[in-house]
C-alpha cells in the first residue's frame, strides 16, 4: 500500500501536499501518516483474526510518543529494548502487561526499572542474566514473569548486519542449555518461567526459516511441556521483511499466520508477535532540500542537505530507498548520479543510480518508506540537529518532535 503518492503534480500524503508542509517546517524533515500507521497494525491484526495474540511493536523502528499513541489506541502493545523505549511506552498508556524487555545487555537499572513497573514478561539472553533479574526481583520482593530467548541457530535469509539467529551472533542461548535452565526453574524463587522467545533476523522475506525455527522449537516445548504446562507464552519475534524495491516481495503474512496457528497449540499458548519495520516502514518519508548539483567528469552528484546523521541505513546496510521529487518532473538525465549527503564521509550516499529526475538546486526531494529505522537511528554526527517529524492525519498535519537547536545540543557538554 502507498501512503506517498502523487496527485497531479503534488505529492501528498492522506489529504495534505507535501509541499505545503515545507512552506512552514525547513528541510530537511520527516513526515509520516498516522493512517499509515493504523492501517497497517490492522492488516496484521486481521492475518491473526481468528487467534488471540499479542502484538508488541518493536518500538526501536521508530518511537515517537504520538506514534506509540496511536499503536496503543489501536490496542498494540510493545516490545522495547532499554529503560528509554520503556519509559516511552509507559508515558504512551501502553499497559504494562502488554510490555516485553528484549535485549542483550539490560543494566541493573533497566532490570529494576521494568520489575517495579510490572511489565508482563522479560526476555532473557544469559544465565547470568537470569541471576541478576531473580536477585532484583527478591530484592524488590516482587515474582517477575520471564521468557528465555532461544537461539535457534537457524539464520534468517537477509543482510548480515540484520541477522540474528546464528550461535556466531550474540544474542539468545543454545536449546539445550534452554532446556537445563527449565529444568532448574525452582532455584529461581522470584521469577516466573514460564515463556520462550525467538528473534532471528529482520527484513526476512521467506517463509522457510520460520518454518524450520517453529519445528525446531515445538519439540522443545512439546519435551518440557510433556508432564505440565511449563511454557504458557511463545514470543515468536518479528522481523517479516517489506518490499522496498518495489519487486512483489511483499511478505506472505497470511500464509505466516496459517503456520504460526498449524505449528503450535494456540489454545494453550498465549502467542507474542514484535514488528518493528512491517508496521513502519512505508508509514514516512525524509523530505529534503538540493543544495548542490556537481558534475566529476561522467558522475553527477546531487548534494542535499540531509546525511546519513538523519537516515543510516543506506550507509549502514546499502539499503535501497526511492527517492522521488516533491514536485513532479518529467524529465530525467540518463548519468551516473550519486544522491548524497552532507556529512564528511564517502558512505553518506543516500542512492546511486545511472538515471534519474533532472532536479534543479532548491527543489525538495521525498526518500520514501524512511517510517522504520529512520528517525529512531540517527544522530548529531558532525553537530547536526535532531530534525523535526511531522504527522499527516486527513487534511491536517502537526509538528511530533522539534527539531533540535544548537542549544539543544551543546547543553550536556562541559567546558574545562
Ligand atoms: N524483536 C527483537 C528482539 C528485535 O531485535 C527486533 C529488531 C525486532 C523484534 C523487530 O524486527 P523487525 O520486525 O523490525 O524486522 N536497523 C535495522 C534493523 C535492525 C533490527 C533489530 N532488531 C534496519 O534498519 O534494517
Amino acid at each position: 500500500m502507498k501512503y506517498f503518492d502523487y496527485i497531479d503534480e503534488d505529492l501528498r500524503s492522506e489529504e495534505v501536499s507535501i509541499k505545503d508542509i515545507a512552506k512552514n517546517i525547513p528541510t530537511p524533515f520527516y513526515c509520516y501518516s498516522a493512517n499509515a500507521f493504523k492501517n497497517n497494525f490492522n492488516v496484521l491484526k486481521n492475518a491473526f483474526k481468528d487467534l488471540e495474540l499479542k502484538i508488541c511493536y518493536a518500538t526501536k523502528s521508530n518511537s515517537n510518543l504520538s506514534i506509540l499513541n496511536i499503536l496503543q489506541k489501536e490496542g498494540a502493545g510493545v516490545d522495547v529494548v532499554s529503560a528509554g523505549e520503556l519509559r516511552k511506552s509507559l508515558m504512551a498508556n501502553i499497559s504494562p502487561q502488554d510490555i516485553v524487555f528484549s535485549g542483550v545487555g539490560k543494566t541493573y537499572e533497566e532490570i529494576e526499572y521494568a520489575i517495579s513497573n510490572n511489565i508482563f514478561q522479560i526476555n532473557v539472553e544469559s544465565v547470568s542474566e537470569l541471576s541478576a533479574i531473580n536477585k532484583i526481583a527478591h530484592k524488590l520482593n516482587l515474582v517477575q514473569q520471564i521468557g528465555i530467548r532461544l537461539n535457534p541457530d537457524i539464520a534468517g535469509k537477509t543482510h548480515k548486519n540484520i541477522s540474528t539467529g546464528s550461535l556466531s551472533d550474540k544474542f539468545g542461548i543454545p536449546f539445550d542449555e534452554v532446556e537445563e535452565i527449565f529444568l532448574n526453574r525452582e532455584i529461581f524463587s522470584n521469577l516466573n518461567i514460564v515463556g520462550i522467545a525467538f528473534h532471528i533476523g529482520s527484513q526476512i522475506h521467506d517463509i522457510e526459516p520460520f518454518q524450520a525455527v517453529f519445528k525446531k522449537t515445538n519439540e522443545l516445548l512439546k519435551k518440557i511441556n510433556k508432564n505440565e504446562q511449563v511454557i504458557k507464552v511463545l514470543d515468536i519475534g518479528g522481523g517479516y521483511g517489506v518490499d522496498y524495491e518495489n519487486n512483489n516481495e511483499e511478505f506472505p503474512i497470511l500464509e505466516y499466520a496459517d503456520l504460526v496457528k498449524s505449528s503450535f497449540d494456540t489454545n494453550e499458548l498465549t502467542i507474542v508477535i514484535e514488528p518493528g519495520r512491517y508496521l513502519s516502514w512505508n508509514t514516512g518519508a525524509l523530505i529534503t532540500k538540493v543544495l548542490y548539483i556537481k558534475k566529476h567528469g561522467n558522475k553527477k552528484f546531487i548534494i542535499t542537505d540531509s546525511g546519513m546523521n538523519d537516515l543510516m541505513r543506506p550507509a549502514l546496510y546499502d539499503s535501497y530507498h526511492k527517492i522521488v521529487p516533491v514536485s513532479k518532473i518529467k524529465n530525467t538525465e540518463k548519468i551516473p548520479t550519486d544522491i548524497v549527503g552532507p556529512i564528511c564521509e564517502s558512505t553518506d550516499k543516500l542512492l546511486s543510480t545511472s538515471e534519474f529526475y533532472d532536479v534543479k538546486e532548491g527543489d525538495l526531494l521525498a526518500i520514501l518508506n524512511s517510517g522504520a529505522y529512520g528517525s529512531s537511528m540517527s544522530s548529531n554526527y558532525n553537530v547536526r540537529p535532531l530534525i523535526e517529524e511531522i504527522l499527516i492525519d486527513k487534511d491536517t498535519f502537526s509538528t511530533i518532535r522539534k527539531r533540535q537547536s544548537f542549544e539543544d545540543i551543546i547543553v550536556q557538554e562541559i567546558e574545562l
